[in-house]
């Protein structure tokens, strides 16, 4: 006790005798992003909810403990974590807690005003503008954006904290995080609302020519086109794919959508009745994240194409009767992101009020008229299979903001959950045709490759996509994607090569090394490259607004890929064993490269050039290659 009291008033004296003690820049831009301009300065007596994520302990450690329970040579393969085991072991610790909380009062923040999240991950505080300037010795302006008129308030040249609380923080918001809450319509997609990419007046988008398909009792007539139109029965002809599932009630499989993005039940029962009649009438398991709703006033390609697309493969793919959940997330005044859906599924990942970004996710409750009143914070399960078909560009969001949330799909492979993330539909380009000017600049002139986010996070798998060559059989090798998208791939520039990875990718810029000088693509060699799988994403056959259209994208590839894995799932879960959960460290391994077709032509061009090449073994345009599902099965069959 007493030597307690003796540190505490110490500390305090080395405190007040150190009047400014030294600061470190903790977050800064290179650039604003595209589209936001700096209008004024933010006037000094405007409240700020000033957020500090505490750094998590273990962090350093996640990728050994995932791989632990992830690498298919560990003792502990398949032994995954409960949702507390996580929690308990990425809490911060009380040092980083009253460091914070110190640094804040001593900066004449009254510790009444200072809140500790339940979660006990974030520290809040309501602060002035002024107070905030002085705290993070920083300037705060107002920003406007130029297509949408939204205002943002942040400091976007950066800010600092003390050099001994630095480490004890992962980030503060608001500061330079900006502005991706695509609120509702009109503003627009280039983010968040990535959809099956179908740049009218392209070949092959518009209505499907009723010449050219079968229905399902001439598969015969389908299969020779899957060249111009892919089905169902394509894909189970091009990956063998070919399953009765036995263990559907312990079972699972999570699509994931961000409102206003919507499937029509008219467009499923259109699908399924050429398709998969016994489905006729089948919907998907509703969950609803954060007032999730699946929104009928507005119709159109732009918001129900791609939630048409993902359930109507996904649902026939895992057949009859099987649970395709679909995670629905975000109300209809804000919408939300990825984020939302962690909070959801990961009650450690969320605060009381809101461990989210304010700048980048859906901010609940929602005071807007018909806002969710809510906040869902650990509210779901998460299935053993989450396919999401959206993406942002990595160069969107600053670098504490991806790790926070890449750490997180760290932690739900902890659990078991496979995340997929479609890789984007640009090629090396990023989302919105954008590329990387040298300051760091996203802009349509610019040169240098743009990766996209979470591909570039080494703890989801990457899905790009593949193409029937037109002309060729389904039993013909595809190509990587050359028709109106083309398939994501590259490396990133911020997160570093993960084990599983290094002697693909080495193999590959050893063998293949791009012609393209260093400074147009990070060429290191020590970064994360993707995609890590691909599967078909051209020429689907998908019924949007009581139409069939082609549709072309990664988006397409993602929810075929988690539908062969659900079946992988399925026969592991029937004869006792666990889901697969992380899959990179075992789909790289060397007795898991046979089961893939690997794809060795094609490229996926962007930033004005012709891309990568797909050639033999892992490259950055197919991945390890599509799979095929007897061999896949029969591998994961044998590991424990
Ligand atoms: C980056 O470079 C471009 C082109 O030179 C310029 O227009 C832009 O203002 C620069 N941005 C920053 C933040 O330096
Ligand atoms: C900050 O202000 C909001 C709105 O007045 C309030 O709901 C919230 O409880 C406050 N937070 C703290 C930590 O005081
Ligand atoms: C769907 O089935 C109808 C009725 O058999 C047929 O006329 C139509 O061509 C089919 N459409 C597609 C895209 O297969
Ligand atoms: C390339 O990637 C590495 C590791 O991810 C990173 O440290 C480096 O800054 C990147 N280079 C550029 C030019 O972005
Ligand atoms: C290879 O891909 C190109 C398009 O990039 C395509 O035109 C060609 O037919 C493909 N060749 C083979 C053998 O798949």
């Amino acid at each position: 006790m007493v030597s307690l009291t003796a540190a505490f008033t110490l500390l305090a004296v080395t405190v007040s005798c150190l009047a400014s003690p030294p600061l470190v820049r903790h977050e800064s831009r290179r650039a604003l992003p595209p589209h936001w301009e700096q209008s004024h300065r933010a006037s000094a007596h405007d409240v700020l909810p000033l957020r500090i994520g505490l750094a998590q302990s273990n962090i350093d450690r996640i990728e050994e403990l995932l791989l632990d329970v992830s690498h298919p040579e560990s003792q502990n393969y398949g032994n995954h974590w409960s949702a507390a085991k996580v929690a308990e072991t990425f809490h911060p610790s009380p040092e980083t807690i009253d460091t914070v909380r110190e640094w804040l009062t001593n900066e004449g923040i009254d510790p009444s005003r200072i809140r500790l999240s339940k979660s006990g991950g974030w520290i809040e505080a309501n602060v002035s503008i002024a107070e905030a300037e002085q705290l993070l010795k920083t300037e705060y302006h107002v920003y406007n954006h130029a297509l949408t008129d939204t205002k943002h308030v942040g400091c976007a040249s950066g800010y600092h904290v003390p050099v001994h609380v630095a480490k004890h923080i992962e980030l503060i918001t608001p500061t330079v995080h900006f502005d991706a809450i695509l609120n509702g319509r009109g503003s627009e997609p280039l983010r968040k609302r990535k959809l099956p990419n179908a740049h009218p007046g392209q070949p092959g988008f518009g209505p499907v020519s009723p010449v050219t398909v079968g229905t399902i009792k001439n598969i015969i007539d389908e299969l020779e086109n899957c060249d111009s139109h892919i089905t169902p029965n394509c894909l189970r002809a091009l990956y063998d794919f070919v399953y009765i599932p036995l263990a559907t009630k312990k079972n699972s499989i999570g699509i994931v959508e961000y409102t206003p993005q919507a499937y029509v039940a008219s467009d499923l029962d259109k699908f399924f009745t050429n398709f998969s009649k016994s489905q006729i009438g089948e919907r998907p398991v509703f969950t609803s994240i954060d007032g999730g709703v699946v929104q009928t006033t507005e119709l159109g390609f732009g918001v129900n194409g791609e939630s048409d697309l993902d359930l109507q493969y996904s649902m026939a793919l895992v057949g009859k009767n099987q649970p395709v959940t679909l995670y629905q997330v975000g109300d209809l005044p804000q919408g939300a992101s990825f984020n939302n859906l962690l909070d959801a599924l990961d009650g450690s990942f969320c605060s009381f009020e809101g461990g989210d970004d304010p700048e980048q996710d859906g901010i609940y409750p929602d005071p807007s008229p018909g806002g969710y009143q809510g906040k869902d914070c650990g509210t779901v399960k998460p299935a053993s299979v989450i396919s999401t078909s959206y993406s942002y560009n990595e160069a969107d969001l600053t670098p504490f903001y991806t790790a926070r949330q890449c750490a997180e799909y760290a932690k739900l492979g902890l659990m078991g959950v496979t995340v997929l993330y479609s890789s984007g539909d640009q090629g090396v380009g990023g989302g919105g045709d954008l590329c990387l000017l040298p300051n760091g600049t996203q802009s349509f002139n610019g040169r240098i490759f743009n990766p996209t986010f979470p591909s570039t996070c080494p703890y989801i798998t990457s899905v790009g996509a593949t193409q029937v060559v037109a002309g060729h059989k389904v039993t013909d090798p595809e190509s990587a994607t050359y028709e109106v998208i083309f398939s994501g791939g590259g490396f990133s520039n911020r997160f570093p090569i993960p084990d599983y990875q290094k002697s693909a990718v080495q193999s590959f810029l050893t063998n293949y090394p791009p012609s393209y000088p260093a400074d147009i693509w990070n060429s290191t060699g020590t970064s994360r490259a993707f995609p890590d799988i691909s599967a078909n994403g051209a020429n689907y056959v998908v019924a949007v607004d009581g139409q069939f259209e082609l549709v072309f994208g990664t988006s397409a590839s993602s929810p075929v890929l988690a539908s062969i894995l659900y079946a992988i799932n399925d026969a592991r879960l029937a004869i006792g064993k666990k889901p697969i959960g992380f899959i990179n460290p075992t789909v790289y391994s060397d007795s898991f490269r046979s089961a893939f077709n690997d794809i060795t032509n094609g490229t996926n061009p962007g930033c004005g050039t012709a891309g990568f090449s797909a050639v033999p073994g892992w490259d950055p345009v197919t991945g390890l290659g599509t799979p095929n599902f007897p061999k896949l099965l029969a591998k994961w069959l044998v590991l424990p």
